[in-house]
């Protein structure tokens, strides 16, 4: 696997980081994950805006372009091969002695690599079990940070308990999942909690969004209650590299008759049509 970092492209095993790298000291750094479907770029200029939010929230100044992101980007993709791939770019604040001030010299550590994915859509059909976690999360979840220890302990809590995801409730409303956005469907209408600081604007979401508008699909974004989330008729997970996925189990529960939903079948094909359409370059 070919990798890119700080400006050269080379074999993974030679890529390396100073210990003293504020990543790995800190965790202080942001990161983005992006699909690539028939060799192009998905959505970039969305994940790219994003990182720009990121980057903002954590006072630290894109080392790049976006015409230069792109060009990164896309060799990468190119020297990779495949033709899908999911793409993961990170950058941290840099070496510095450690000090939890920012260091005023360092250059930040700019890292992306791209993995083949085989395509999933068999195995998301089937639907996942879902448990409630309480999001213990600071307040700035909108920041793509690549600190996610409380992420990965609440994914553990899920897989513990024979889950695939947990769904984070703050104060009894739904925020998001460990590495997911959530929806729910409710008497015909798609809700998903509102952009806020406690969530990831998610590009899935955007899109999902996008694609109810589009088709005609009422839907709101509108905070969800834990008791609405219990009796909704329908529950989706989204993000880039899981796609739209039904939850058709939570916390041990059925979620409507305990298969994926009418609405869900209907996305997931409208989501299947635009990712062909953008395949073959008709859709951006
Ligand atoms: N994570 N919320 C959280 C906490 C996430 O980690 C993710 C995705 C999302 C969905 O965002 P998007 O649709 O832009 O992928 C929401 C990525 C895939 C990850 O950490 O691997």
């Amino acid at each position: 696997m070919t990798v890119y970092l700080n400006g050269s492209f080379l074999p993974v095993a030679e890529a390396k980081v100073s210990v003293l790298d504020r990543g790995f000291i800190f965790g202080d750094g942001i990161y983005e994950v992006i699909p690539v479907y028939g060799g192009r770029i998905f959505r970039l200029p969305h994940h790219l805006e994003r990182l720009d939010l990121s980057l903002e929230g954590i006072h630290l100044a894109n080392p790049m372009t976006h015409g230069k992101w792109q060009t990164v980007l896309e060799e990468l993709v190119e020297r990779n091969g495949s033709s899908d791939q999911s793409l993961y770019l990170q950058i941290t604040r840099g070496v510095a002695i450690r000090e939890h001030d920012f260091p005023h010299d360092a250059e930040p550590t700019v890292f992306a690599m791209s993995t083949p994915v085989a395509p999933r859509t068999a195995d998301i059909a089937a639907g996942i079990n879902a448990v409630t976690v309480e999001d213990i999360r600071w307040k700035w979840c909108h920041i793509k940070a690549i600190a996610l220890l409380p992420n990965i302990l609440m994914h553990r809590q899920a897989v513990e308990q024979g889950a695939d995801e947990a769904i984070m409730l703050r104060d009894h409303f739904v925020t998001e999942g460990a590495a997911s956005n959530v929806f729910i469907v409710n008497n015909g209408v798609v809700l998903t909690p509102p952009k806020s600081n406690l969530l990831l604007p998610g590009i899935t979401r955007d899109l999902v969004v996008e694609l109810c508008h589009a088709n005609a699909i009422p839907c709101k974004d509108e905070a969800i209650s834990e008791q609405q989330l219990r009796s909704a008729d329908e529950i989706w997970i989204t993000s880039s590299t899981r796609e739209i996925v039904p939850v058709v189990r939570l916390d041990g529960a059925p979620v409507g008759n305990g298969q994926p939903g009418s609405l869900w079948h209907r996305l997931h094909h409208l989501y299947q049509d635009y990712k062909q359409a953008f395949r073959k370059g008709r859709a951006d």
